[in-house]
């Protein structure tokens, strides 16, 4: 539970196309970077006042506040208010391999083995947060080269914050940051190649060297 906070990170973001993954990718930088110094962080993309963050950014006509995150000084126990709240969100639950990850085409599972040296980076994005734990992405390795698409899954409610996309910039982010942290080198493009999948939303590729 947040008690008191007394700092936040917070961030606008022009109204437009990749805005809000752009924002996930940033955010969850400054977040993990705080997390490292070991400091407290939560997102919150709900339950905040948006109105009362946005007068106090003095946020312009055409941006967007999306989400925020308190910082603080972890509280050394949890309460048993925690461990109810978290298991409502269904904290630390995440959903298996063979349900985010794909080889080929979806339907197709990619196991930890044939992910080779990617695993540990499929990992670290299985691993991270999401509005409400939906993990609404799915990534798709192409058949026999480190070439991982990433889509959204989710259309995620008809508001202007869709949660989907920021969750999906997150994900991007903790698989750009361990595949650098493995040596892993690689780079983003738009292209979808063979991987397109009908229903699904194509965001970005890496493309592995
Ligand atoms: C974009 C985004 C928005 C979120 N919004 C809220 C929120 O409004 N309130 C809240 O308590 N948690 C919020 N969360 C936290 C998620 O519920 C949490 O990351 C998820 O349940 C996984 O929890 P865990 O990392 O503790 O396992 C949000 C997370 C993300 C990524």
């Amino acid at each position: 539970m947040v008690k008191n906070p007394g700092f936040f990170i917070a961030g606008a973001v022009p109204r437009g196309p990749g805005a809000l993954t752009d924002f996930g990718y940033a955010m969850e930088r400054h977040i993990l970077e705080a997390v490292s110094l070991g400091l407290g962080t939560c997102w919150l993309g709900g339950t905040f006042s948006r109105s009362a963050f946005s007068r106090a950014m003095g946020l312009r006509d055409g941006e967007l506040l999306p989400a925020v995150s308190p910082l603080g000084i972890p509280a050394a126990e949890k309460s048993l208010v925690d461990g109810v709240l978290s298991f409502a969100a269904r904290s630390r639950l995440r959903r298996p391999w063979k349900e985010i990850f794909h080889r080929g085409r979806p339907g197709v599972p990619l196991s930890p083995g044939e992910a080779g040296a990617y695993a540990e980076v499929l990992e670290c994005v299985r691993m991270a947060p999401s509005a409400l734990n939906r993990q609404p992405w799915r990534v798709v390795r192409e058949e026999s080269a480190d070439v991982f698409h990433f889509y959204i899954v989710s259309e995620g409610g008809g508001g202007e914050i869709r949660l989907p996309e920021i969750d999906i910039g997150i994900a991007l982010c903790h698989f750009e940051l361990a595949a650098g942290a493995l040596g892993l080198s690689g780079s983003w493009s738009g292209k979808t190649g063979s991987g397109g999948v009908e229903g699904w939303t194509h965001i970005l590729t890496w493309e592995g060297r």
